[in-house]
């Protein structure tokens, strides 16, 4: 069953939501990279649109979470489902010279935009960039310090096969750092899919409790999600009515459930 199906979800076990719809689990991938292949040139002023500018707060916290060095000592990242590059970028800035950063995503229009945003900020020799599936990550095991998957692990199909492979290539004692909106509790679908959509949400957020249960699962330990905004159901009031939805009768389903998250947890030094 696809991870965010409710229990009670009548949905077959090789489908997947995506959007509005419930489609062939083979297929979602292939529609997820349609979406940013058309967005590519504008996603980032589409970003700041949707969030309001609070995207940017978000990485930037992420960041902070992370701690790159600030000196010469070596320390590298592996920025999964990278996009337009705005972590690696952040990363660099606030790393001193021993900071390096591989910029993954499965886009290569994705990737031709950070490409170009990298190299104007000099940086081209320490953020390489890899056209890669998260699910199956081209890197030796135990290679990186940390690995961030910002707004992105909703967009991988098989989750439990990316967070292996974060696991896999994380070095004992390595860091995985997100930020992403996560769902807490119990959501009926009319009102998921409307929120998604005005947050923002390609594919679906995760929920909160879920994506623990799939880190501990895949190794992980010391995991935290911890809430930096919690939406309100006055946040999206405007667009759930103009998207004809009872709001006052779907309030308490709305009320404190959708929030942007930091999700942590390590890989402990023996493993
Ligand atoms: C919402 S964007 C986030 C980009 C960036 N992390 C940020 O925070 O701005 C999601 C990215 O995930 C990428 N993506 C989707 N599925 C992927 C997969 N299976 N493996 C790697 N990248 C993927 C998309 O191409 C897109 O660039």
């Amino acid at each position: 069953m696809d991870h965010k199906s409710p229990p009670s979800s009548k949905r077959p076990a090789s489908t997947a939501s995506f959007g509005f719809q419930d489609v062939p689990q083979d297929a979602r991938q292939g529609l997820v990279n349609d979406v940013f292949a058309t967005v590519a040139g504008r996603y980032d002023l589409m970003n700041d649109l949707m969030s309001a500018g609070l995207h940017r707060l978000w990485k930037d916290e992420l960041i902070a979470m992370l701690a790159p060095p600030a000196a010469t000592r070596g320390f590298d990242l592996v920025d999964v489902a990278g996009g337009t590059g705005d972590i690696t970028l952040r990363f660099l800035r606030v790393g001193g010279t021993g900071c390096r950063a591989v910029l993954c995503d499965i886009s290569p229009l994705m990737l031709a935009v950070a490409g170009r945003r990298i190299a104007a900020a000099g940086s081209r020799e320490r953020a390489p960039l890899c056209c890669v599936n998260a699910e199956a990550l081209c890197f030796p095991s135990r290679t990186f310090d940390a690995y961030t998957i910002a707004f992105g692990m909703r967009n991988v199909t098989h989750i439990e096969r990316a967070l292996a492979e974060a696991f896999r290539v994380l070095k004992p004692g390595g860091r995985f750092a997100v930020s992403d909106v996560v769902v807490r509790g119990r959501v009926p679908d009319e009102v998921r899919r409307s929120m998604e959509l005005w947050i923002g949400c390609v594919a679906g957020a995760l929920e909160e409790e879920s994506y623990a249960d799939k880190l501990r699962c895949a190794g992980f330990t010391s995991i935290e999600i911890e809430p930096w905004r919690i939406y309100s159901v006055d946040d999206a009031r405007a667009f759930l009515t103009e998207a004809q939805l009872d709001v006052e009768r779907l309030a308490p389903d709305i009320e404190g459930r959708f929030a942007s998250a930091a999700i942590r947890a390590q890989k402990l030094s023996a493993q």
